[in-house]
């Protein structure tokens, strides 16, 4: 035997005697085991199976399909979150590395919304959207679970109310007025819609266990906790405020392009959305949502996402 072969069979022995466990029964599991597939290692066949339409339309397709490409990057989003909760080395540099990542998966979800506002045709969205009610996007948890992650509850209680918040107030109570509680909502009465009902009763327990497992120990936080050289860092700064960005304003507002595409119509209702309060929820403007408050001007502030409504409302006219 080479010599190279030796010294790995020694460092396997040692690797298994030190967790007690017996090399050789592992050799032989070894002899007797299938080769990895790429099918099996990615779980294709699982993965491919999971595009289910309710109805006939084949474009339902492409709708069920690119939710669950936005869930899986959505995924990836917090994996890299979690990360930087995590960290204990507090250096700009992983942090930084962890938002591009972060901002990279924003990015291609950005780029790609077109799949949705151009890739449908409206007749068939509007007919198999009425087979899905009152099901929704709105429904994302994992959307909910980057907001968590990023900052803390203060920043996400609704505008109109949150000067009359800070981190003295308990989670829960902030819970009740984070801003997505007024959407999803009926435009008529006010009301919750089932939508919104359904979703607060399957998630509400996991979400407040998040809150209270990131309370005071967000990404906000985590930026703050830093050394101050490394607080000041340009690189991170950049990229956090480009996380702002592109969560809290260009993803809303490609997705906004969506709704207005399909569910806008001049002095009429639509009904795909089962006659919710879409228009004055899903604004930038209007949620004015940033994670890191701290790192933008009260001008930037107060013009939140403003210049991009009006592109947006204009575009579609
Ligand atoms: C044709 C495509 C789409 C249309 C027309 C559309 C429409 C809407 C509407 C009208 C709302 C407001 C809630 C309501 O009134 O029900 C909403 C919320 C939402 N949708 Fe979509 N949507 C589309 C695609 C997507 C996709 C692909 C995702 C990805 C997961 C998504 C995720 C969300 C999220 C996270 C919210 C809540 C947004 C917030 O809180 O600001 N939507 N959507």
């Amino acid at each position: 035997m080479d010599k190279k072969l030796t010294d790995q069979l020694n460092k396997l022995e040692q690797k298994f005697k030190n967790s007690g466990q017996d090399m050789g029964s592992y050799l032989d599991g070894l002899l007797y085991d299938k080769y990895l597939t790429y099918w099996d290692y990615i779980h294709l066949d699982t993965l491919l199976s999971l595009q289910i339409p309710r109805t006939y339309f084949p474009d339902e397709e492409i709708f069920i399909g690119y939710h669950q490409i936005t869930e899986l990057y959505f995924k990836l989003i917090i994996h890299e979150l979690k990360q930087i909760i995590d960290d204990k080395l507090q250096t700009a540099q992983f942090f930084s590395q962890k938002v591009e990542r972060v901002n990279r998966y924003f990015r291609i979800l950005i780029d790609s919304f077109d799949v949705m506002i151009r890739g449908m045709e409206r007749e068939q969205f509007l007919k198999f959207r009425m087979a899905l009610l009152p099901a929704s996007g709105f429904q994302s948890a994992q959307y909910r679970m980057i907001e968590f992650y990023a900052t803390p509850m203060e920043h996400l209680v609704h505008p109109e109310v949150r000067k009359d918040y800070d981190s003295s107030f308990g989670i829960e109570e902030m819970y009740e007025q984070i801003y997505w509680k007024r959407g999803a909502t009926d435009r008529d009465t006010g009301d919750k819609t089932l939508t919104l009902k359904q979703f607060e009763f399957r998630y509400t327990p996991r979400f407040v266990r998040i809150m209270k497992e990131v309370e005071g120990n967000t990404l906000y936080h985590k930026y703050l906790a830093l050394p101050e050289a490394e607080k000041n860092n340009e690189e991170l700064i950049k990229e956090l405020r480009k996380f702002d960005v592109n969560a809290n304003v260009n993803w809303l507002l490609m997705h906004m392009g969506a709704a207005f595409r399909y569910l806008h119509k001049e002095g009429a209702t639509i009904l795909a959305t089962g006659g919710t309060n879409w228009k004055e929820f899903l604004p930038p403007s209007f949620q004015k949502i940033q994670y890191f408050p701290n790192l933008w001007s009260d001008q930037e502030k107060e013009e939140w996402g403003k210049q991009w409504v009006t592109h947006a409302f204009n575009s579609e006219k």
